[in-house]
């Protein structure tokens, strides 16, 4: 796919079914994910959880009574390490980004999912399965599966001005 249809094509998808995406798909996201570009160059201080364990993601979707990951069957946690200049978010959503047109164009639906970082980091249980070396702190969470629903993208506008 052309790179601009897939982030033509790129919308929040909140329907999944329950199949996994398989391990070439997921292959190729992480490495899209990898070919971010993240400041200074520290990769080292960037780290990719895949979550696909049924009762990890059980025990994620109970944090509250609402399915704030729609039951994804993959969740991809991107955590970073902050070394003080602080683009531990910049970084991990040029990560998520590059993630999420792969998936796009893998055919895959995909949702950014803000609510479940929150609910981890409050949640020492959880926080301690993810298992991240220390000074690791999540930062974005990715959901992705097989769209259950056909989701129309919308074109999206925002504001420019141009100084020539
Ligand atoms: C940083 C960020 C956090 C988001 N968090 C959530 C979330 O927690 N739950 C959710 O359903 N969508 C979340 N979204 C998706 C946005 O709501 C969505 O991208 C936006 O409404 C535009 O719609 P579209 O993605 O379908 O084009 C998030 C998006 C971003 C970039």
């Amino acid at each position: 796919m052309e790179t601009f249809e897939a982030i033509k094509k790129r919308v929040s998808v909140r329907e999944y079914f329950d199949k996994q995406i398989s391990d070439a798909e997921l292959e190729k996201v992480l490495k899209a994910g990898m070919q971010a570009p993240i400041g200074r160059g520290k990769y080292y201080d960037m780290h990719i959880t895949v979550i696909q364990n049924k009762d990890f993601l059980k025990k994620i979707d109970n944090l509250t009574d609402r399915h704030i990951f729609y039951q994804t069957p993959t969740l991809i946690i991107v955590s970073a390490r902050d070394d003080g200049h602080g683009l531990d978010k910049e970084n991990s959503a040029c990560v998520m980004e590059n993630m999420i047109l792969e998936a796009t164009d893998l055919g895959l639906g995909t949702v950014y999912l803000n609510l479940v970082i929150g609910l981890i980091k409050e949640n020492k249980d959880v926080l301690k399965e993810l298992n991240l070396e220390d000074g690791f702190v999540p930062i974005a969470a990715l959901g992705i599966g097989y769209s259950a629903k056909e989701v129309e993208p919308k074109v999206h506008e925002i504001e420019v001005s141009y100084i020539k």
